[in-house]
Order: structure tokens, then sequence, then C-alpha cells
């Protein structure tokens, strides 16, 4: 079975998708990760993420590997922590928009999730790449609250960064990313749209949860 969070950034989708996988027994799956690990192969290898041809040469030669749900190896090194930069974020917005590399990682996508159960987190995985999983969810939040989840998050990692930057970076990217015009980020018509606005993580998940077990039941 496939359940699929899409949603903007900073909704809460990677720790509800992790801890939902978790208490399923299910995978989990962060494709956000692997549009980093290409926006950070180019920046490395001088490529400019706007310049299709030469992405395509990139993503097509790129070796990614994700041994566990949050791991990502680039080339057999560890990038983990390398793609969760401002740099790398700022260049993923246009990787994002490359046709051979939406292409090349969708197929990547459903190739790790073939024959498994999975909890798949991103922006078009419930409406392009999984149009028929079990489950859809589109998490949501109030954007000023979304930009100070980022911005504890940053601190956890020692980036100390203002709130309103995080903010206009963060209103930057919801309209790229809904605006794009490949597999924009949109609710699935069939996902269950969720507000974590004042809510806990695990109130997230307990809802989250209890939609699986309904549908995995067989009612709808
Ligand atoms: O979820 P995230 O912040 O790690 O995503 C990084 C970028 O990748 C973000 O700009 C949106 C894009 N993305 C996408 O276009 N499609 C996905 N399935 C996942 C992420």
């Amino acid at each position: 079975m496939i359940v699929t969070i899409d949603g903007p950034a900073g909704a809460g989708k990677s720790s509800a998708a992790r801890a939902l996988a978790q208490l399923l027994n299910f995978e989990f799956l962060d494709t956000g990760s692997m549009y980093r690990a290409v926006a950070l192969a180019a920046l490395r290898a001088g490529v400019d993420p706007r310049d299709e041809p030469a992405l395509s040469v990139l993503v097509a030669g790129l070796r990614l590997e994700l041994p566990s749900g949050g791991q990502v190896l680039l080339d057999g090194e560890d990038a983990t922590s390398a793609i969760r930069t401002r740099e790398v974020t700022a260049a993923t917005g246009a990787v994002a928009d490359s046709p051979s590399v939406r292409g090349r990682l969708a197929n990547m996508q459903r190739t790790i999730a073939e024959g498994r159960n999975v909890v798949c987190e991103g922006r078009d995985q419930g409406t392009i790449v999984f149009p028929d999983a079990g489950c859809k969810f589109f998490l949501f939040a109030d954007p000023n609250e979304r930009a100070r989840r980022r911005q504890r998050e940053m601190a956890a990692r020692g980036e100390s960064v203002a709130w309103e930057t995080i903010l206009r970076d963060q209103r930057v990217r919801d309209e790229r990313d809904a605006a794009r015009d490949l597999a924009p980020m949109k609710p699935a018509e069939d996902a269950l749209l969720l507000d974590s606005t004042g809510l806990s993580p695990e109130e997230v998940v307990e809802a989250m949860a209890a939609r699986v077990r309904q549908r995995m039941g067989g009612s709808s």
C-alpha cells in the first residue's frame, strides 16, 4: 500500500510521514531529499540549475541511494546534511522545474515503492507519481506557523536565520511549487486535506493513521 503526503514546506510532512511510517511499520520516502541531492550535485559540478540539457546529462549519470528513510547517498557519499543548506534549498526550486529531473526521479520513486508498503512525502506524490495510492493526504498550515517551525528546525542545526527571511523564502518557494507547469503542488482530488495549524505532531499522525486504517479496512 502507498500512502502519499503532499503539501508546502514546513507543514510538518517530514515528521508526520516518518512517524506514520513507524507506527504502521511502513517504509518512508522523502522525495524532497532526492530533488535536493540533484541540486547539490549540480552546484558541485558547476551546472546552472536552469540549464535543462546540462541537467538532463547530470541526472542521467547520477548515483542516488536512499538506504534508510532519511539518509541520502550521492555517488556513494553521505550527503544527508549537505542537502539541507540554504544554498541547496534555493537551487532546488529550479532543479525541480526540470522535466528530465522530474521524469528520472518519478521513475526512481515508483521503483523504490514497487511491491512495498511506503509512506511517500513530497509535492506530487498523490497527483502524478502515485495516482492510484491507497490513501492520500495534503497537509498544510498557516504560513507564519510554518516559518516559525522552519526557524526552530534550523536553530536546532545551529543555523540562525531571521523569521522574516524564512517567511519570504517560503513564500517564493510556495509560489514556485504551485505555479510549476509540470507537476504543480496541489491536492489530489481524492486527498484528505489536513490543516496542521495548532495541532501537535502526534495529533496529525493520529488523524492520518485513523484514515489509513479505515482505508486498509476497505471502507472509504
Ligand atoms: O520538501 P523539501 O523542502 O525537501 O523539497 C525541496 C524542493 O523540492 C521544493 O522546492 C519542492 C521540490 N519537490 C518537488 O518539486 N517535488 C517533490 N515530490 C518533492 C519536492
